[in-house]
């Protein structure tokens, strides 16, 4: 393999030496997939002010989120099933954000438990929480991020049913794999993965197996979710959220004004525009196309931040620029963390990071603080 130098050598990688169906839940939309497309086209829609002759010394990206240092404004989303991309993915990845000096973030699909991942690490990282039916689960899963002291609680409020992708449906994606005949043969094309997997006893959903009353088949996760995940979640189970948890709270999955508006209201301390990654309903306008409204909307209130096609650091300096306080990097770490386990998390925030240095001095500016719809060419 030559030098890794993008997100997309990354993806290639990834796609050589992790089992299909690993790699199909990572790149897939649902439905038709425009949206998911859409996230990353739509950037490229918009442009760059170029400026020169401005010094560029002593430039700097680091910010904050949640008043919290980062060395730059990303932070790693919540990704279900990481343990299956790399044995211990979750803690391979929650080890490089830490190093690199940027926020983790723990999926409650996750295969490594919170308390692993709490055993590993020596900075706090930040649990996404999904709302079942079962409250006493909830209540305890709560609990669970405290002790372990998480120093976020990211809500994600838009998968309370789930979108269907085609391809999961059509590889019977399961954690873990079903020793069929495809997949058995399909994973003998990919002996790292496999022989890493062999040497972790992390093989199932770490947050849920053995934390829940009722036996649940785990193994497929769109008739897990249609039977487990509560379907009636609303804002006032939000207070109950926020008073259980206590501490900072992010509503992770608002595309809309008037729900920007209602995030607001519930006290959330950050909103993420996000559409799941296109996973969701196909169809749903671009995250970036619909950051500038609600910025506008609610920016003063809340920190508003933003995911979606998100694929370089000139992405996040965009999104920046249209006003985001913050970023979520998906799939371009999960790529990475396929492709080479926790160096391959660590080579994308360098990547990513790298690039929006260079956009950011490109652009004429020094700090990344100073970022604004200036740095736009014909702003609309
Ligand atoms: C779950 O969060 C998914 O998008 O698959």
């Amino acid at each position: 393999m030559s030098a890794v130098t993008c997100i997309e050598d990354l993806r290639v990688l990834y796609k050589r030496r992790v089992p299909r169906m690993f790699y199909d839940y990572t790149e897939s939309g649902s439905w038709t997939e425009t949206t998911f497309r859409d996230n990353v086209e739509a950037f490229t829609r918009h442009k760059l002010r170029q400026r020169v002759m401005v010094d560029m010394s002593d430039r700097r990206i680091s910010s904050t989120m949640l008043d919290e240092p980062v060395a730059m404004p990303v932070a790693l989303a919540p990704v279900g099933l990481s343990g299956m991309q790399c044995a211990d993915g979750e803690i391979k990845a929650a080890r490089a954000a830490e190093r690199f000096g940027v926020p983790y973030c723990l999926s409650t699909l996750s295969i490594c438990s919170i308390e692993d991942v709490a055993r590993d690490a020596s900075r706090p990282f930040w649990f996404q929480l999904y709302v079942m039916r079962d409250r006493g689960f909830i209540e305890r899963l709560i609990a669970r991020a405290k002790a372990a002291e998480c120093s976020a609680l990211v809500l994600t409020v838009d998968l309370q049913i789930l979108g269907q992708r085609h391809k999961d449906i059509k590889n019977g994606l399961s954690a873990p794999p079903k020793p069929t005949l495809t997949n058995l043969i399909n994973i003998a094309t990919k002996p790292r993965w496999a022989i890493q997997m062999l040497t972790t006893s992390r093989r199932n959903f770490g947050n849920i197996v053995g934390h829940i009353d009722e036996a649940v088949d785990l193994s497929s996760l769109s008739k897990w979710t249609a039977s487990q995940f509560d379907p009636r979640l609303s804002w006032d189970d939000v207070k109950w959220i926020k008073d259980l948890w206590g501490g900072k709270l992010v509503i992770k999955g608002i595309i809309d004004v008037e729900d920007a508006r209602m995030a607001v209201q519930s006290g959330a301390d950050a909103l993420v525009v996000s559409n799941h990654g296109g996973r969701q309903l196909d169809g749903a306008p671009a995250t970036i196309d619909v950051l500038g409204s609600i910025v506008d909307a609610v920016g003063d209130e809340i920190e508003v931040w933003l995911d979606g096609g998100i694929r370089s650091g000139q992405d996040v300096f965009k999104a920046l620029a249209l006003g985001a306080r913050g970023t979520l990097i998906g799939r371009a770490y999960i790529y990475g963390l396929g492709a080479m386990g926790e160096t391959g998390v660590h080579r994308t925030l360098e990547i990513i990071a790298n690039e929006l240095d260079l956009t950011m001095a490109f652009c004429g500016l020094r700090n990344i603080a100073q970022v604004s719809a200036d740095v736009l060419w014909n702003p609309t």
